[in-house]
């Protein structure tokens, strides 16, 4: 019985905001089968791999058959035959078929699915879970978890200019304890919130709803959030995603009421950092704005992780060009970001050759599928980004890396303080 492709079927699912998304279904001649659906981001950046959506006026313009269609038309016929095992060759001819630069004509949604489908089937076809047919021989790391007490930007209305007011525990000794922090951390700032007028509810990835005055305000209640939970080594990371706000004349914070030049906005996250014990801050400058990012690093870079988000949109030739120009040490890994598992495994590993840290991300669009958490496990990524502590699209991936680190037993180490470039790590121990 062999791993070939014998069918894929494309179908419309619902992704946790409620909009329509694809899932592939992927059968092999062994009888093994693997599912996988595609996410969808809200903050994207312009380089990013673009889904194909219907438009007009069904759906609100967000329909997916046109993927679905591509997917039963065009991408099945040119990948049934092949062998599932061969997941460079698959990625390769879904590029091909597809034959833009960016995905667009397929759309990055269903080739993401498909790619995704691929890759379970040929883990299910190895009798392996998927964490352990990624990883083979080699030893992987649990990941320590980046986790969201707060939402903002296009998450909330753009109640906060600032994204993600987000915790992560370095030095927790494992992913569970590092869990049960989250878990006081995240109920002391919702305390915390109560006491200043009604609960709002919780934004796109499940962290509450950002009533706050200004941005710093929530930094504020994020630190005595975190001092209130009585726990020690609990940092604050932040994504910044000042793509939303920014463009070429400069950064406008509407919360606070100013509009910053890209000197003043470096100079201003710079400050943050010296105030409050934040450990890692994601695109704190647009996307194409890499002399605001690179002035940012070279000021705190060896203590704190400058992550590029929109800044690389998971594209190996972007994190080199980066990487060449230091302006960052930190990459955030999105597979939907750049279309396909192996491109995604080629920036993850450019980052990794540079010594820079790397975040396998969830976006803020997700659904109860699960393949990120045992990318995050198998291709060692060190570290792991899926929004707050509720709603089930993002505790199922939190719960899925409780369940692969209870498998790995007495092996299972955690990522921990390790997950950072040497820099950092050395100034946290
Ligand atoms: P997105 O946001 O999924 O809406 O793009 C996630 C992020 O910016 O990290
Ligand atoms: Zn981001």
């Amino acid at each position: 019985m062999s791993a070939r492709i014998t069918s894929i079927t494309g179908r419309q699912v619902w992704d946790s905001r409620g909009r329509p998304t694809v899932e592939a279904e992927v059968a092999l001649q062994s009888g093994a089968v693997g599912r996988a659906i595609a996410p969808a981001g809200a903050s994207r950046g312009v380089h990013e791999a673009v889904d194909l959506r219907d438009g007009g006026k069904r759906l609100a313009g967000l329909g997916v058959d046109r993927a679905v269609a591509g997917i039963g038309q065009e991408i099945a016929p040119a990948l049934l035959g092949m062998d599932a095992r061969d997941q460079r060759d698959v990625d390769r001819v879904l590029c091909q078929v597809d034959g833009t630069p960016n995905k667009a004509r397929l759309g990055a949604n269903a080739i993401v699915a498909v790619s995704m489908a691929v890759l379970q089937a040929a883990a299910a076809d190895a009798h392996e879970p998927l964490w352990r047919y990624l990883a083979g021989d080699r030893t992987v790391r649990i990941p320590l978890p980046e986790i969201q007490i707060f939402g903002g930007g296009a998450h909330a209305g753009r109640r906060t200019d600032v994204q993600d007011f987000m915790i992560m525990c370095p030095g927790a000794d494992s992913f569970r304890t590092a869990l049960e922090i989250t878990h006081d951390v995240y109920r002391e700032a919702g305390r915390l919130m109560e006491a200043n007028g009604p609960l709002a509810g919780v934004a796109d990835e499940g962290g509450w709803w950002p009533g706050f005055k200004s941005n710093e305000d929530a930094l504020d209640t994020l630190a005595r959030a975190i001092d209130r939970s009585g726990h020690k080594d609990v940092y604050i990371s932040l994504d910044i995603a000042a793509n939303e706000f920014g463009d070429e004349s400069g950064y406008a914070m509407a919360l606070d009421g100013r509009r910053l030049s890209g000197a003043e906005m470096a100079e201003r996250m710079i400050g943050w950092t010296k105030r409050y014990p934040i450990l890692s801050l994601e695109d704190p400058a647009g996307q194409d704005d890499w002399t605001t990012m690179a002035s940012v690093t070279r000021a705190i870079g060896t203590r704190v992780q400058v992550v590029g988000d929109d800044v690389l949109v998971t594209n190996a030739g972007r994190v080199t060009e980066a990487a060449g120009r230091d302006v960052c040490n930190a990459a955030l890994i999105k597979v939907n970001q750049v279309g396909t598992v192996s491109e995604a495994k080629a920036a993850l590993d450019a980052a990794a050759a540079r010594g820079w840290g790397t975040i396998v991300s969830a976006r803020s669009g997700e659904t109860e599928d699960v393949t990120i958490a045992h990318l995050a496990v198998g291709w060692d990524a060190g570290q792991f980004k899926v929004g707050s502590f509720t709603r089930s699209e993002r505790m199922a991936k939190w719960n899925e890396i409780l369940r692969i680190e209870e498998a790995m037993g007495s092996r299972a180490v955690f990522a921990g303080a390790s997950a950072f470039a040497p820099g950092i790590r050395k100034s946290l121990t």
